[in-house]
């Protein structure tokens, strides 16, 4: 028996110690190869196979819905420690004193959904790492129903846990996903936990480096959508391009090739049957003479889609988008792009815009500007913005994060930016203010990065044909070093040397249909070149601002060019006499946009501008305390919705039909 008790303790003690062992190593540190594998057998344990997140159910706000927006409990895990054992999936909470918790939701941060948590909690404004979320939330089940749960952004990763099993796992900090849980919810009160990680690596899309805030977090609204068991789930329809016809295809969920699908435009008295084909879509054609969508005349139509008993609508307006020669055509008609360009940051204080009140304050601002073009930079806003301006009759520049320096060299990377690009065209694909797909922002040039947008710029156009495909191109050495050179240095030596040419030689250009240049004289060049050059930063400024109207820019192919970023940084009431050439403040901004406007009035081969930037926004790079604060300062409005003198510089000309 005294052998027995021994075995049993000893035995016990060893287990003991293996546990205790065991939860040393998940909360304190390193241990051998083994112990890491068992570490690996738990996380399993608790991440059983995640699907990926299903195709993605078009206009998610028109379908039957319960909204999870509102307060949900949530934990901040800077060593992302909560994933093992399935701590924070299952939500343990101690339920005795002798309990020894070191994980718990309850009594704890709580965090507004959609919303960034950098602007909710002081401990998380710079925050990189992890959050978990959590909420309950009770279910009917429905017979003969599919449940999906929909996420209208969460960045930058973010695993979803129903009932403490891993649904399924999201990258990419600003496109919807959602996921299947019709098997996963029960009757009753299930429990939603996710995971949110705003951490960027080198291989991500964006990287680390943007210059711009990397806002955290379940940013956009999350939904539970209701659909039977056979439903529309994407369509895209629109206007043929010689203008006769309604034409696209829509895409049913659950039955079979050759059953009927229905689309109805009632105003235009169209009802008609089409046939799902073998590829499980059904293509439609239809004869009709639309009034055309246009900024002036921003006409929209209700559609219908059927399938089976399920009917979803959108409001879609038909317009054609062309380039023909060195114009780009909308309805057939030459048009000139009077933009601005935009971040996805509230109006007033900054923080991702999740609401559309604020998104209407941000567009309403890009129309008092004079604007019919508004350039979405550099990540898919919130689809508010495009359907927004489908409303207003604004046109819009949307792209994904293929951001600066990006690893083109690597697969994953490049798996990823296709993937985002895909998800911002299945969500976007029937907004007709949405005219340019954007491929990338100033990547340097190269061939793998040429290789990389290449083959995102096929998968715009096998995706969406209907659309163009732009990229703002980084200006290159030889075009930088030509315009130095040969017109701008000499002339700040005294010589007399216009026109300055600026050559525009990036390959992207043949890749795009309308190339994009993002160039800052009168802001960066004389002022980096003033710290190595002899002459004063006062000398620079002064031979640029005077000879800006002699720069001829020349881009390659007669196509049609787009300005996409020019500009210069003042605070809100800092103020200088214009000839004193202060930088920071409204006078020499607003010195910069009359000499920029002037110089780009003179572009032959100009359609379209879209000045950076519309608002003052959060950028951990520009770190001028006292002028910057941790705020990009080339905003036309500052955070707190001040208006600086050069929005009124730029809406003068736009308000007076410039360039004409
Ligand atoms: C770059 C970049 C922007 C950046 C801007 C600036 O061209 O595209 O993301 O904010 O210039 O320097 O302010």
């Amino acid at each position: 028996m005294r052998r027995l008790w021994t075995a049993l303790s000893v035995g016990l003690f060893a287990v003991g110690g293996a546990s205790l062992a065991l939860t040393v190593y998940l909360w304190v540190g390193d241990w051998p190869q083994q112990s890491r594998e068992l570490v690996d057998h738990l996380r399993s344990v608790a991440r059983n196979t995640g699907a990926p997140p299903q195709p993605l159910l078009q206009n998610a706000r028109e379908r039957e819905r319960v909204s999870l927006d509102g307060t949900w409990q949530a934990v901040i895990d800077p060593y992302a420690r909560g994933e093992l054992g399935g701590l924070a999936a299952r939500a343990l909470e101690p339920t005795s004193p002798s309990d020894l918790a070191e994980f718990s939701f309850a009594n704890g941060l709580t965090l507004e959904v959609p919303g960034d948590w950098n602007t909710q909690d002081p401990r998380l404004v710079f925050y990189q790492g992890v959050v978990w979320y959590k909420r309950l939330y009770d279910w009917q089940p429905r017979v003969g129903e599919r449940v999906f749960l929909h996420f209208g952004a969460a960045n930058y990763r973010a695993s979803i846990y129903l009932n403490g099993l891993l649904v399924g796992e999201h990258e990419g900090g600003f496109t919807p996903f959602n996921f299947d849980v019709s098997e996963g919810l029960h009757a009753g009160e299930n429990l939603l936990v996710v995971m949110v990680d705003n951490r960027r690596g080198a291989d991500d899309v964006p990287t680390p480096m943007t210059d711009w805030h990397n806002y955290g977090g379940l940013t956009r609204e999350v939904s539970v959508l209701r659909v039977p068991e056979v439903f529309v789930r994407s369509w895209q329809i629109g206007l043929s391009a010689d203008g006769s016809r309604i034409e696209g295809w829509v895409e049913p969920v659950g039955i079979e090739v050759g059953a009927a699908v229905e689309l109805a435009v009632p105003e235009l008295g169209i009802e008609e049957s089409f046939a799902v084909g073998t590829d499980g879509r059904a293509v439609v054609s239809v004869e009709a003479l639309p009034e055309r969508w246009s900024p002036e005349n921003p006409k929209l139509y209700d559609v219908e889609l059927r399938a089976g008993g399920d009917r979803v609508r959108d409001r879609i307006g038909f317009r054609t988008i062309a380039v023909e020669g060195g114009e780009i055509l909308l309805n057939g008609e030459p048009i000139f792009l009077r933009g601005i360009s935009i971040h996805e940051e509230r109006p007033l204080g900054g923080g991702r815009i999740h609401s559309e009140a604020q998104a209407a304050t941000t567009l309403g601002w890009a129309q008092e500007l004079g604007a019919n073009f508004v350039r979405l930079a550099h990540y898919p806003h919130d689809e508010f913005m495009p359907r927004l301006a489908d409303r207003m009759g604004l046109l819009v520049w949307e792209e994904i994060p293929v951001y600066w320096q990006i690893d083109f060299e690597n697969p994953t990377t490049r798996l990823r930016a296709e993937r985002q690009l895909g998800e911002l065209i299945e969500r976007d694909r029937n907004r007709a203010s949405v005219i340019l797909w954007s491929l990338a922002n100033e990547t340097p040039e190269g061939e793998a990065r040429d290789a990389f947008l290449q083959a995102l710029a096929d998968l715009a156009r096998a995706e969406d044909p209907t659309r163009l495909v732009t990229a703002a191109l980084l200006t290159g050495t030889d075009a930088l070093t030509g315009f130095l050179f040969w017109g701008y240095l000499p002339a700040v030596a005294g010589m007399d040397t216009t026109p300055w040419v600026f050559d525009v030689q990036d390959p992207l250009a043949e890749m795009v249909d309308v190339p994009a240049l993002n160039e800052y004289f009168g802001w960066y060049y004389s002022g980096a070149l003033a710290m190595l050059l002899p002459w004063s930063s006062h000398h620079m400024r002064r031979v640029m601002l005077d000879g800006m109207e002699s720069i001829e820019i020349r881009t390659p192919l007669g196509k049609p060019l787009i300005v996409s970023e020019f500009g210069a940084g003042a605070k809100a009431g800092m103020h200088a006499p214009a000839g004193e050439l202060a930088v920071y403040t409204e006078e020499y901004q607003a010195l910069v946009y009359e000499r920029q406007l002037a110089m780009l009035a003179k572009q032959p081969q100009l359609r379209g501008i879209s000045p950076w930037i519309l608002k003052d926004f959060r950028a951990p790079l520009r770190m001028y305390q006292g002028v910057q604060d941790y705020w990009n300062r080339k905003g036309l409005v500052s955070e707190r919705g001040e208006k600086k003198l050069a929005f009124h510089v730029l809406r003068d000309r736009y308000i007076a039909d410039w360039p004409h």
